[in-house]
């Protein structure tokens, strides 16, 4: 098992070019079911979750040739089983896919659902209440089995109680073969959510209005195959950012789409950080001390969930008093007990972090307890004195491409060791 060894407390300087996203690769990929021809997909972040969605389109029948490191060919014309194993399938979170998108194309799935969660109730009730207004039952065990009563789904009027991106995603995929006109109301607006329905599109689906809260899909008899190539990891961009105004120093970020980053940039320069966008580059600084803000994570226009942990770390190193307040999940701050051992003063009560800035942190051994929370305890390491030592970096390498590498890049004095592997847990958050 890998542990990261930091020597914080130096500025960063460079360039880094931000890989493929990885919430919208973990969706196009399973999408790339429903296409009865050959699709091939570009900027794919090379991240172990990426690799195990490829492990289980084969084990269902698919060919998955991989073309250079971020360019791969997906033939799903020869599907054998719409049921991936129960082994496979439980290890990510967004296998939940697999039902839109074996549903969609052959009318029914069985897919293991992963069981616990580290970020509160993660309830799939919503991507079910789709499935079922287009005509499929739906039964739910340690496997949810989904078959469409007339082996075809028909196009249905969805409302989402609650925005969110995974229902609306998999919703998505299950009606562009549907019989007739899905529409989706209150659906979420992230990016990725662009991004799935533009691939699907150009594959020959029939999608407007991803990007609005209402989507209308238009059931096509088949998808054909094409070339798409996955927008820029608007998190990964994020964290990256978040690196510089935590440790300081100047970077150039490449290959992002700076309208995704207006959110996390906002923020940013409220606190003091430079951030000046030129075509697909971002420029970020920081030479002055930070400032106080307060800040609350809500879907996409808002500030993303999956960057609170990497700006509640950046707030720990402002000036006065910060109120950060998670909108979308019940308890996303379990990391803020690893970030005390540093010397961060943070106080939680349910979904609302008080944060004391401190002017220093000081390196300690901590754990990662999921993706972002691991990504935020690296940038903690990293304005840290000291030596910071982080274990369970696999949560990270499920999301991020060579974080270490591209650190180092940047001037990190950042490393991976390998120490002897004990049982590990699963990782089954997105
Ligand atoms: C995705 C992302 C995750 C991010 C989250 C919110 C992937 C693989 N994961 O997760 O990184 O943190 O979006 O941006 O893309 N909800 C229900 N019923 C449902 C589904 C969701 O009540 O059927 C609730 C959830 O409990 C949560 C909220 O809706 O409170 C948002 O969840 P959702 O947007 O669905 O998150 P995911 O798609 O699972």
């Amino acid at each position: 098992m890998n542990q990261y060894i930091i020597r914080g407390g130096s500025p960063l300087f460079g360039e880094v070019t931000v890989s493929g996203a990885k919430n919208a690769a973990v969706a196009i990929i399973p999408a790339a079911l429903l296409v009865d021809g050959v699709c091939r997909i570009e900027n794919v972040p090379q991240i172990s979750d990426v690799t195990l969605f490829f492990s289980i389109l084969e084990e269902l029948g698919a060919k998955v040739r991989l073309l250079n490191r971020h360019a791969v060919e997906i033939d799903a014309r020869a599907i054998r089983s719409t049921r991936p194993s129960y082994e496979l399938a439980r290890r990510i979170r967004a296998s939940y896919y697999l039902l839109g998108s074996l549903l969609g194309r052959f009318g029914r799935a069985a897919v293991a659902m992963p069981g616990g969660c580290n970020f509160g109730v993660r309830p799939i009730d919503l991507h079910v209440k789709g499935f079922t207004a287009m005509g499929a039952r739906v039964t739910e065990g340690g496997f949810i089995e989904a078959e469409a009563e007339n082996g075809r789904l028909h196009g249905a009027n969805i409302y989402m109680d609650q925005v969110s991106v995974g229902a609306t995603m998999n919703v998505m995929m299950a009606a562009v073969l549907a019989d007739g006109m899905t529409t989706i109301d209150n659906a979420a607006k992230e990016p990725h959510i662009v991004d799935l329905a533009n691939f699907l599109n150009s594959m020959g689906a029939d999608i407007k209005g991803a990007g609005t809260d209402s989507i209308r899909i238009r059931g096509v008899e088949r998808l054909t195959g094409g070339t798409y190539c996955i927008i820029p990891d608007q998190i990964e961009a994020g964290t990256y950012m978040a690196a510089v105004a935590a440790a300081g120093g100047q970077v150039l970020l490449k290959n992002v789409i700076p309208k995704h980053m207006e959110c996390i940039s906002s923020k940013l320069v409220e606190m003091g950080v430079s951030v000046t966008e030129q075509d697909d580059t971002l420029l970020v600084r920081r030479s002055q001390p930070l400032r106080r803000t307060n800040v609350k994570t809500l879907p996409y226009p808002g500030f993303p969930t999956d960057m609170q942990p990497q700006i509640t770390v950046v707030l720990s190193l402002a000036e006065g008093t910060s109120i950060v307040t998670e909108g979308v999940w019940d308890n996303r701050f379990k990391y803020v007990d690893e970030l005390k051992r540093l010397g961060a003063r943070v106080q939680v009560d349910g979904k609302v972090a008080v944060i004391e800035g401190v002017d220093h942190l000081e390196g300690a051994p901590i754990k990662a307890c999921d993706l972002r929370a691991g990504a935020a305890l690296v940038i903690a390491g990293l304005a840290a004195g000291g030596t910071t030592t982080l274990e369970n970096v696999h949560y990270i390498e499920r999301g991020y491409e060579d974080m270490v590498g591209k650190l180092r890049a940047l001037g990190a004095d950042i490393r991976v060791v390998d120490v002897p592997e004990e049982p590990r847990q699963d990782s089954r958050i997105g």
